[in-house]
């Protein structure tokens, strides 16, 4: 299996990540550290721990990271994920608690100890890598690659350009996208677009499991009519970045250069995404391009992830 580290911040469609994640035999979660986000970091640690065991994967250590941006205050999103973080579904509270180390550590010490390179795969605001990379860059030459949910290609969410999860913290994924390894952006362009059909959601609320029923609350939770929420109704959401580390191939990417707008007003939090003709290809062309490239989610076949992910988590 894939060796992965989840950084979340839990969070209605993190949870179905997470749920994901840890059902599907091709991944081994060596550990999920938490993030100030969608709601406060206690929050976060809280409802990740909750979801884990209502999975049954009550085993993975889940550490507590930043609780708040590097340069912002925290801006929780309420309004999207309930005033728990996680859809105000009354889920029971978890019986452990994180690790004794911070997010920080705890993604170094397992990045150094895992025998194959490993996959990170933040859903959430980039706080905690940034932090890791500046604190410890020796990690990068054991990470495989960095698949982040976040960004946008073409329109935003928290602000008419920018993404949540880059918007929350914009000098955390300057950090990230200058890291030196290689990245995928699962940005909203695709993040909208993987939806579990509404009968598949009945189907999970009515099961005589738990966690699946807890899934299919969770799918169902949000009217996107009322409240603003990125993910649609049936929206996969974040579980989409943890399908493509899985079946890239049902992905459609483009390596091309990516620079976060970090000045103060409306752009702020921006992922300006070049896609322009490659220098040499155009003669309007000015000079090298100083921004690394990305490999940028530009569509993805829904209707197989949505279908990976039913299956993995049902275990059909
Ligand atoms: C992202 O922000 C959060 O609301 C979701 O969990 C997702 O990670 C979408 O912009
Ligand atoms: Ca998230």
């Amino acid at each position: 299996p894939i060796p992965v580290i989840i950084d979340c911040d839990t969070g209605v469609d993190d949870a179905l990540a997470l749920l994901f994640a840890v059902r599907h035999p091709g991944l081994d979660v060596r550990a999920i550290t938490c993030v100030a986000g969608n709601t406060d970091v206690d929050g976060v640690v809280r409802n990740t721990l909750t979801v884990l065991e209502q999975a049954g994967a009550p085993g993975i250590p889940v550490a507590r990271g930043a609780e708040r941006p590097l340069i912002e205050p925290v801006r929780v999103a309420r309004h999207v994920h309930g005033a728990d973080g996680m859809g105000d579904l009354g889920l029971p509270a978890p019986t452990r608690r994180p690790v004794d180390v911070d997010a920080v550590t705890l993604l170094r010490r397992e990045i150094l100890a895992s025998p194959r390179p490993v996959t990170l795969v933040p859903t959430a605001p980039l706080t905690n890598i940034a932090l890791l990379l500046r604190t410890h860059p020796e990690v990068v030459g054991n990470i495989e690659r960095i698949v982040f949910m976040g960004g946008a290609v073409e329109t935003g969410n928290a602000t008419p350009v920018a993404e949540f999860n880059v918007w929350h913290d914009p000098e955390a994924a300057a950090v990230l996208l200058t890291a030196g390894v290689p990245i995928t952006m699962y940005g909203l362009d695709v993040f909208r677009r993987v939806l579990v059909p509404a009968a598949d959601v009945a189907r999970l609320r009515a099961s005589p499991e738990p966690s699946l029923r807890m899934a299919g609350a969770l799918l169902a939770h949000r009217d996107p009519a009322t409240s603003g929420d990125p993910t649609p109704t049936g929206g996969l959401g974040d579980a989409g970045a943890v399908c493509a580390v899985i079946d890239p191939a049902g992905l459609t990417t483009a390596p091309l250069p990516v620079e976060v707008a970090l000045a103060p007003g409306p752009t702020r939090g921006q992922t300006i995404v070049d896609r322009r003709p490659r220098p040499g290809e155009s003669e309007h062309h000015h000079g090298p391009r100083a921004q690394p490239l990305v490999d940028v989610a530009l569509d993805v076949d829904a209707d197989r992830y949505t279908h990976l992910w039913l299956t993995t988590v049902e275990g059909a």
